[in-house]
């Protein structure tokens, strides 16, 4: 019901948007031909005509990748979801409570994922979904966390982010998650490894050429998790900067590690007004 309504919502601020002023014509697709998912938008101004235009990963595939990802039944990455479906009502732990117990179905999580990473008050830090999950299993739930974007782990997001489709992005770079933010800054335009690359210089200076027959994109998490053809499977953020930070024959940080994630809020942050997309299909 609630992520109906959302939706509705969704669909009413995209015609406002279309309607006004400049009469934009809103750039994307019609997800299972009826949730508007937003592919192409305005840079947020904290990018400071880095990018104009903000392009989802989905832009930059083929008509056929991109097919796939328009309906959930030709979605692969759906499977896992269905997975975390079950997993969400599953009792787990010594209380011997599931994620439904406390939190209703899974569809009253619309509106979670498009605002992670977030400062969490209580925690004192900022956090991505993985670890507000993890701190449910462990304290809440007496069950052992996950390891970082372990299959399950990267199910249940993919569960989180499958009911937020369509929403945008919105991460808060402000106030007490400036300073996290500004250190992942800091790592995204820092050059590394034999190669000496930055995230920027692929992502920001060279997005739409070829990199060894591969597309390149402007490098967004909106996507997340991602059903990558390649491997068969989810993938999580954190396993995308690793393999990234790898090509450039850099020493890598680990998923889960204070660097990753504030990599992650940073690079989510880039993408704030485009569509959740997750979970999404890519090369
Ligand atoms: C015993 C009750 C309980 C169980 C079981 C539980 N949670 Fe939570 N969860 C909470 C509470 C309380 C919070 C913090 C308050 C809030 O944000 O709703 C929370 C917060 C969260 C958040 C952050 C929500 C937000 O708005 O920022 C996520 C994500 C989450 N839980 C996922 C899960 C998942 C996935 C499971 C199952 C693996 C689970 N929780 C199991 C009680 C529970
Ligand atoms: C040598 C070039 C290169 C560098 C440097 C690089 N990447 Fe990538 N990245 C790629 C390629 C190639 C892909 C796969 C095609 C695409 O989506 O761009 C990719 C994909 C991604 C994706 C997935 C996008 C999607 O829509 O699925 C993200 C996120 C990403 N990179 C983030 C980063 C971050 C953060 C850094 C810096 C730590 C980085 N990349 C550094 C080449 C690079």
């Amino acid at each position: 019901m609630k992520t109906k309504l959302l939706q509705g919502i969704a669909a009413a601020t995209l015609a406002l948007t279309a309607g006004t002023a400049q009469a934009e014509e809103v750039i994307g697709y019609d997800l299972n031909g009826e949730i508007p998912v937003v592919v192409e938008t305005a840079a947020p101004d904290h990018l400071d005509g880095a990018l104009n235009t903000i392009r989802s990963g989905w832009t930059f595939r083929d008509e056929s990748t991109k097919t796939m990802q328009m309906d959930d039944f030709d979605n692969p990455g759906m499977l896992a979801v269905e997975e975390a479906e079950a997993a969400w009502s599953t009792a787990e732990g010594s209380e011997g409570k599931s994620c439904a117990d406390c939190h209703g179905a899974a569809e009253d999580m619309a509106g979670v994922k498009p605002v992670y990473p977030k400062y969490v008050e209580a925690a004192g830090e900022v956090r991505t979904l993985q670890m507000q999950m993890n701190d449910c299993r462990e304290n809440r739930m007496g069950a052992d966390p996950w390891k970082y974007d372990a299959s399950a782990a990267v199910a249940m997001e993919a569960l989180l982010s499958s009911v937020s489709r369509g929403l945008p992005m919105n991460v808060a770079i402000d106030g007490d998650a400036a300073e996290t933010w500004e250190e992942g800054k800091e790592l995204y335009y820092t050059r590394t490894g034999q190669l000496q690359l930055s995230c920027a210089n692929c992502h920001e200076d060279n997005y739409d050429n070829l990199i060894r027959a591969d597309h390149l994109s402007q490098g967004h998490t909106n996507g997340f998790p991602v059903y990558r053809l390649k491997n068969t499977k989810l993938n999580g953020v954190h396993s995308r900067f690793k393999g990234c930070v790898r090509d450039t024959r850099a020493h890598t940080y680990s998923p889960g590690s204070p660097e990753f994630v504030a990599l992650e809020l940073y690079v989510a942050s880039r993408s704030n007004g485009l569509s959740v997309e997750g979970p999404s299909v890519r090369n």
